[in-house]
């Protein structure tokens, strides 16, 4: 169903970028933009073939740029090779970058370390070596279970070094999930750490290794390496495990890298979808590092002497493309980040960015949102009590940012002279694909703006049909572009259904989002999701998965997860839940959601934990058995329901799922 709400519409403040900022901007001015545009117009494949001779180093020149021959499995200088880490590391010592500080570490406990290029390359050549002494080779797949660290960056830099592909999976993810990832993904090996810091507490990483192997299924493993962050007294397996410094300190400081043909698989990333277990997102190396460099410097407008942050982790897709590589293609200097907004205190974020002179700055609504909430509660931690000068650029990810929250980041933290980029992208377009630049696009507080040169993106109708700006529609992407995703791993066919329908005429990617264009600017404004994903503190999770969880419990016959509005948050999960056993009310109904709560918890991750659990003696259902959604997400916001129910087989259940139990 297509979702036509009007959030952000009636939004008519515009904000020019300030006129310093136009002056130096890599993309200076909307005649800039326009003029690329009409490059990728006029000439599709000479436009991305340009860019990628600009600003990668390759190998062996490409001379096919994107082949068509097989869509929608497009390739993009397919006969071309090059290395990623090549790319990030060796060039930057060749470039007179080698004593330049790449990655600023900030701990937990607020401790520093730094990693100049030199340094960096180092490990990472060290790091690859012990790879490859454990046998791992090109075309393994390692799963990288890790904390945010250098030695994380250094884990996924080694693995392109020497060919393999890494999958990422986030830290918060469970054993059960990791074993999933570890077996979808048939790896060979785990990285991983003995314990993780977050909010001065010490969470376990390496024991949920040997819980998720333990549950058997994980044939192809053979190595655990682990990397040695707080010292925590873990269980070691002899033969199997390994600590990274018994791995690494006696290696060679060089590696020759591996050279890779650019569609060679550079990672993995297991996201949600609609229906099913979580696809695993496959994407190349030279298109998706291409854009990765190249919307460093559209978007973020990098320059030599900038400080970058990026909060994310590196277990989602903004870490890979915005931590692991491409702050580091374009030299910059970077902050790896292992902490929570929250502590010591719910000011870390802005004394961070002063205490390492931070420029720009890419968070997501979801965590201004929250400090918004704190500094009304402690005024002490108000962004304006810290020296927040350095920042020139602000950004924003992983969800819409409404307008309020927008206003307060433009005002308190950029002090009305930082441009915000509003990126919309996904895990599967490897990179921003609609996001105001920063020295040229007027912004408005809400709307995404423009798609980036040569991104061609379009909101048509369910029958593939462009429609007018002011009417909302299906987000779409009418030509492929060289970072998108290449397919779902072991899974061609799902890719093909999920991304370029045929009734969308197979050609099209669906990105999931309904959008509207405003009718007088044709900014885009993204609407929500039209499947059944859900977006709670940026992170995407699909309802199916949650239900299937919340099933797999033996007290649970049956369930139904909805989205709720949520002030900080965006959404929050809702779920209906039906038992074998009576409905219970009172203590008993809290008793027994918590219990559901953790057991979700345990099954794919706290971050999938529902915030309310519903209990009823039956869900709302068609005469046909069909679960009615559109109802339990009225129900689930508190609204009455207005809608025709006369479908409905057993509407007096609508007055049991009204509240809480
Ligand atoms: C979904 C993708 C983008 C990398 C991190 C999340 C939503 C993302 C925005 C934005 C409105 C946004 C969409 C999208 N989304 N950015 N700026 N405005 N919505 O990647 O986990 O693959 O999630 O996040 O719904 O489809 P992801």
């Amino acid at each position: 169903m297509v979702n036509q709400d009007n959030q952000g519409l009636q939004e008519n403040r515009v904000f020019a970028p300030p006129a310093e900022f136009v002056a130096n901007a890599a993309i200076s001015g909307m005649d800039a933009y326009n003029k690329l545009c009409a490059e990728a117009a006029g000439d599709y494949e000479g436009f991305w073939a340009r860019l990628a001779r600009e600003n990668l180093d390759w190998h062996k020149p490409f001379t096919s740029t994107l082949d068509e021959s097989e869509a929608p499995f497009y390739k993009w200088f397919a006969d071309g090779e090059l290395n990623v880490s090549y790319n990030c590391l060796d060039r930057n010592l060749k470039n007179g970058n080698a004593g330049k500080t790449a990655i600023i570490f900030e701990a937990d406990d607020g401790k520093v370390t730094r990693a100049t290029y030199q340094e960096l390359y180092e490990k990472v050549c060290k790091f690859a070596n012990g790879l490859k002494s454990r046998g791992i080779k090109k075309g393994d797949r390692v799963v990288i279970y890790m904390p945010m660290s250098i030695e994380g960056v250094a884990a996924m830099q080694a693995c392109a070094r020497i060919g393999a592909t890494h999958s990422v999976v986030f830290g918060g993810f469970s054993a059960k999930s990791l074993q999933e990832r570890i077996i979808d993904a048939g790896a060979v090996a785990v990285i991983t750490a003995d314990e993780q810091m977050r909010g001065g507490k010490h969470l376990p990483l390496k024991t949920i290794v040997d819980e998720a192997l333990a549950l058997g299924g994980c044939t192809t493993m053979k190595d655990v390496i682990v990397y040695k962050r707080t010292g925590g007294n873990i269980p070691f397996v002899e033969g199997r495990d390994t600590w990274l410094h018994d791995l690494v300190d006696a290696q060679p400081a060089e590696c020759e890298p591996e050279w890779v043909g650019a569609e060679h698989p550079l990672f993995i990333l297991y996201t949600s979808g609609s229906t099913g277990t979580p696809k695993g997102v496959q994407h190349s190396s030279g298109g998706y590092l291409l854009w990765a460099a190249l919307t460093m410097k559209w978007t973020f407008d990098l320059k030599p002497n900038d400080v970058f942050w990026c909060t994310a982790d590196i277990g989602w897709v903004t870490g890979h493309t915005y931590i692991a590589y491409g702050p580091l293609a374009v030299g910059g200097t970077e902050i790896v980040f292992e902490g929570v907004p929250t502590y010591p205190n719910a000011g870390r974020f802005w004394e961070t960015i002063d205490k390492h002179k931070v420029s720009i700055f890419y968070t997501a609504p979801t965590a201004i949102r929250s400090l918004i909430k704190a500094a009304d509660v402690d005024p002490k931690v108000h962004p304006k009590n810290y020296d927040l000068s350095s920042l020139r650029l602000l950004g924003s990810v992983g969800e819409p940012i409404n307008p309020e929250a927008w206003m307060w980041y433009y005002k308190n933290v950029g002090r009305e002279k930082c441009p915000i980029v509003d990126t919309f992208w996904q895990t599967e377009t490897g990179g921003h694909m609609i996001t105001p630049l920063p020295g040229a696009t007027p912004m408005v507080p809400g709307s995404c703006t423009l798609p980036l040169p040569g991104i061609m993106t379009a909101i048509v109708d369910e029958a593939g049909q462009d429609v007018p700006n002011g009417q909302g529609g299906i987000l779409v992407v009418k030509r492929p572009w060289p970072s998108m995703i290449r397919t779902i791993w072991g899974n061609p066919d799902r890719f093909k259904t999920s991304y370029f329908p045929e009734e969308l005429g197979g050609r099209m990617y669906l990105a999931g989002d309904g959008a509207i264009r405003n009718k007088e600017t044709g900014y885009f404004t993204i609407t929500g999701r039209i499947d059944d994903v859900l977006n709670v503190s940026g992170h995407r999770m699909g309802t199916m998965e949650i239900e299937s969880a919340l099933v797999a419990n033996p007290i649970v016959a049956e369930a139904a997860v909805v989205g709720k509005p949520d002030d900080t948050t965006g959404e929050s999960i809702c779920a209906f839940v039906v038992l074998k056993q009576a409905r219970p009310t009172g203590e008993e109904a809290k008793k027994l959601a918590l219990e559901l709560r953790n057991w979700v918890a345990k099954e794919i991750g706290p971050i999938a934990k529902p915030k309310e659990i519903r209990f009823g003696d039956n869900l709302p259902k068609t005469r046909s058995g069909k679960i009615m959604r559109r109802l339990l997400r009225v129900l689930a916001k508190g609204e009455t329901i207005t809608q025709d129910v006369s479908t409905l087989e057993n509407p007096a259940i609508l007055e049991q799922l009204k509240e809480a139990s």
